[in-house]
């Protein structure tokens, strides 16, 4: 049986570690604030907003929800974060993903002031991070290495095979994983549709993260026995057992991947868990830079 890499437990002490450091900036007289701007209505982004606004109060930071309707122009999303951008009290600002059709996602994440931009989207940040001089660390890739740090998972000089090279996930964690850096130093492939034949890659990979979003994409034949495998995938699929109509499933299919795998993180239960976490994280870094 493989370790099963439990992403509630690691993101609980995170929490925990984060409250903590709350408690010590409130005693100093400032309190982190968090504004996530939500535009129109979509029931996923109103979840996960929802989620973050409960972790954000669980560890004492000040949160701020904006709601702003679905047939906001860009001009007037702008001008909400300018507003956000100028606030003193508020460390941290998000638009939350995705907006509304009509609406550049890219012109409000480069809108946000680079010290508050707690997502790391901003190109300033984005930069900072492959030259190795990270403001912020962009939540889901820190999250995936946080899980292999706490789980005692070498990652210097062992080869990771990354499927998926979007922008929020797999091209960050590509960057940062071979960066000469502690948390880094490995040898890095990044996969895509491009690539022929995925398989002789994960094959010889010591870490596999699978960042697709393609539900059982990763089998347990295309790995082999000492592998550790992260699943970033986040999947609904229907399910009529359910009550809300659907299971969340990873892009690894966890029943064939968990008999050859060494370690394996599971969905739910894995990296899910670990973005909001990093996210706090990233809030307590903003107020201190901006204190
Ligand atoms: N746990 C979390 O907190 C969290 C956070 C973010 C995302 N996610 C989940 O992670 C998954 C990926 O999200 P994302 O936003 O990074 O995805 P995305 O923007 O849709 O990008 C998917 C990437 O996977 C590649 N890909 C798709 N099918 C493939 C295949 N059959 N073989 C090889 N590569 C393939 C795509 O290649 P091309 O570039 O060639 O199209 C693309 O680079 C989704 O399930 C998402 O819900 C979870």
């Amino acid at each position: 049986m493989p370790t099963i890499i439990d992403g509630k437990k690691i993101s609980a002490e995170i929490r925990q570690e984060v409250k903590t450091e709350v408690s010590e900036i409130k005693a100093r007289g400032m309190e982190p604030h968090l504004a996530v701007i939500i535009v129109g209505s979509d029931p996923g982004s109103q979840v996960y907003v929802r989620n973050k606004h409960k972790a954000c109060e669980e560890a004492g930071i000040r949160s701020t929800v904006i709601e702003m309707p679905e047939t906001t122009t860009q001009e007037q999303l702008l001008a909400q974060v300018e507003k956000l951008n100028q606030d003193k009290t508020v460390h941290g600002i998000l638009v939350q993903s995705p907006v509304p059709k009509g609406l550049s996602e890219e012109k409000a994440f480069e809108s946000i002031h680079p010290l508050k931009d707690v997502d790391c989207f901003h190109p300033q940040n984005v930069g900072l991070l492959m030259l190795g001089r990270p403001r912020f660390l962009p939540a889901t890739p820190a999250g995936v290495i946080e899980l292999l740090v706490r789980y005692n998972i070498k990652i210097s000089g062992q080869y990771v095979v990354i499927v998926g090279r979007s922008n929020i996930v797999g091209k960050p964690l590509a960057g940062m994983l071979a960066q000469k850096s502690e948390r880094g130093n490995a040898t890095v492939t990044v996969c895509h549709t491009g690539t022929k034949g995925l398989a002789y890659y994960t094959k010889q990979a010591d870490i596999v993260i699978a960042a697709a979003g393609r539900p059982g994409l990763i089998t347990g034949d295309m790995l082999n026995s000492n592998c550790t495998v992260i699943d970033v995938g986040t999947n609904r699929i229907p399910d009529a057992t359910k009550k809300s109509g659907y299971s969340l499933v990873g892009d690894v299919d966890f029943e064939s991947a968990s008999k050859v795998a060494a370690n394996i993180s599971p969905v739910p239960g894995g990296v899910g868990l670990m973005t909001i976490a990093m996210l706090l994280k990233n809030c307590v870094m903003a107020t201190k830079l901006q204190s």
